[in-house]
């Protein structure tokens, strides 16, 4: 369904987020979709119902029990009459309603009654996302068939940094349209067959960096943040995949609905894979450490006789390795190329030389600002040629390859 026809209900809960939703609406507004506004207690100290019915243009829902609304419009039409239940900011209160099946106000009540996908956005402190009960949460809602998009790692309103900042308007937007596209009316059970492009396909994907110790306490390593490879993870998830995600060291949440293993170095990570193939597709996203040291089993001291030398050993090559398989080869295997100069040409002969079906090629020069970012300019290359993506949100290149990919397996069954 196209978002200049839908018809979104979207749930503001309350956080210091909630303002960024009455952007959301305005730009939906804009697109031509119709809003309706259901706005919890907590919401309203941080929004007000005028700004929210400004915005939508109608009338704004604030409680379960005012006969008045249930006159006009009961809760259940509420729901009935959307094509999508937005949730932005997603609370971490909410998300524990939602996970128990509670439904003691009109926000929970909606969610617990629709037969609609729902979409959240969750926004909330730091430690509150990454506390074992709100990730348990979002993993049963998930597997219930909710969608995600966020949070974002950022510095937050509480003044500490992490993942818990809710995505910006355009994220949302994006995540609504491929909510929309992908909407089904009746939510599937825990452990129904998935729907999606990628239903059915199994894809292992590494990423983040690798740690090569030193010494019992030090290590190499690279500024690699995971953020490109956790959000495949969540694109390929999305799309109804069966997905694992070998991460090395990272300061970010595991994505829901994903099985991930966590490892250290690069010998750990091409272990991993082995052990999560077969699959259909396999996409390296981390950045490997190219050499690792042959590390002392003591901490090294400072002699007086100048600097320790560290005898560097080159790493395995993972993903030449799974590309190379003459047994059990992934139907694709996606390389990435991060250059700092003559990204295309590099990217090429990467794409030949390790053999893979597919390079995402980008620029990670510190002025591109990729390692770490929340954006990346990729290119896509294939024996075919270069696609040439503009710059746009990890998130949204994440979407653009799993949808690549997707159409890639169905031209080959063809
Ligand atoms: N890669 C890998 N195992 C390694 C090194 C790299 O799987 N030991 C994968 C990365 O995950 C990425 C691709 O290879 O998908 C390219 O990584 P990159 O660091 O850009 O290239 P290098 O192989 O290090 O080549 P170069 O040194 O020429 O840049």
């Amino acid at each position: 369904m196209e978002l200049s026809s839908a018809r979104i209900l979207l749930i503001v809960g309350g956080g210091i987020a909630a303002y960024k939703s009455l952007d959301l609406v305005r730009r939906l507004r804009e697109r031509g979709a119709q809003t309706r506004a259901v706005l919890t207690p907590a919401g309203a100290h941080f929004v007000t119902p005028l700004s929210l019915a400004a915005l939508t243009g109608g009338k704004v829902y604030e409680d379960l029990f005012s006969l008045t609304d249930e006159a006009e419009m009961g809760h259940i039409e509420l729901s009935r009459d959307a094509d999508l239940i937005v949730i932005a900011p997603a609370t971490a209160d909410l998300l524990a309603k939602a996970a128990h099946g509670l439904a003691g106000d009109l926000a929970s009540t909606l969610i617990l009654a629709t037969d609609k996908k729902i979409l959240a956005a969750p926004a909330m402190n730091l430690r509150m996302w990454l506390a074992p009960a709100t990730q348990r949460n979002v993993a049963a809602l998930s597997a219930d068939g909710m969608a995600f998009i966020g949070p974002n790692d950022g510095s937050m309103a509480c003044g500490e940094f992490g993942p818990g900042r809710m995505a910006e308007p355009m994220e949302i937007l994006a995540a609504i349209e491929t909510a929309l596209a992908s909407a089904t009316s009746i939510p599937l059970p825990a452990g129904a067959a998935k729907s999606g492009a990628l239903a059915g396909r199994r894809v292992v994907i590494t990423s983040g960096p690798t740690h090569e110790p030193i010494d019992p306490v030090r290590y190499i390593a690279n500024r690699s943040s995971g953020k490109q490879g956790n959000a495949i993870a969540r694109a390929a998830a999305a799309a109804g995949a069966d997905v694992t995600l070998i991460s090395g060291p990272v300061a970010l949440a595991d994505p829901p609905g994903v099985a991930v293993v966590h490892v250290e170095t690069a010998l750990e990570m091409l272990s991993a894979v082995e052990r999560a193939l077969p699959a259909d597709i396999f996409i390296a996203a981390a950045a490997v450490a190219d050499w690792r040291v042959e590390a002392a089993p003591d901490k090294l001291k400072k002699s007086g006789s100048g600097p320790p030398k560290l005898s560097l050993v080159e790493n395995p090559d993972i993903l030449a390795a799974v590309a190379a398989r003459k047994k059990q080869r992934p139907t694709l295997v996606v390389g990435f190329a991060a250059e700092t100069r003559n990204v295309i040409e590099h990217a090429k002969a990467k794409l030949s030389r390790k053999k893979c079906d597919l390079i995402i090629a980008n620029d990670v020069s510190p002025e591109s600002g990729v390692m770490g970012g929340d954006e990346n300019e990729a290119h896509l290359i294939s024996a075919a040629g270069v696609e040439n993506w503009p710059r746009l949100p990890k998130d949204e290149v994440a979407r653009r390859l799993v949808a690549a990919l997707a159409a890639r397996l169905a031209e080959m069954r063809r």
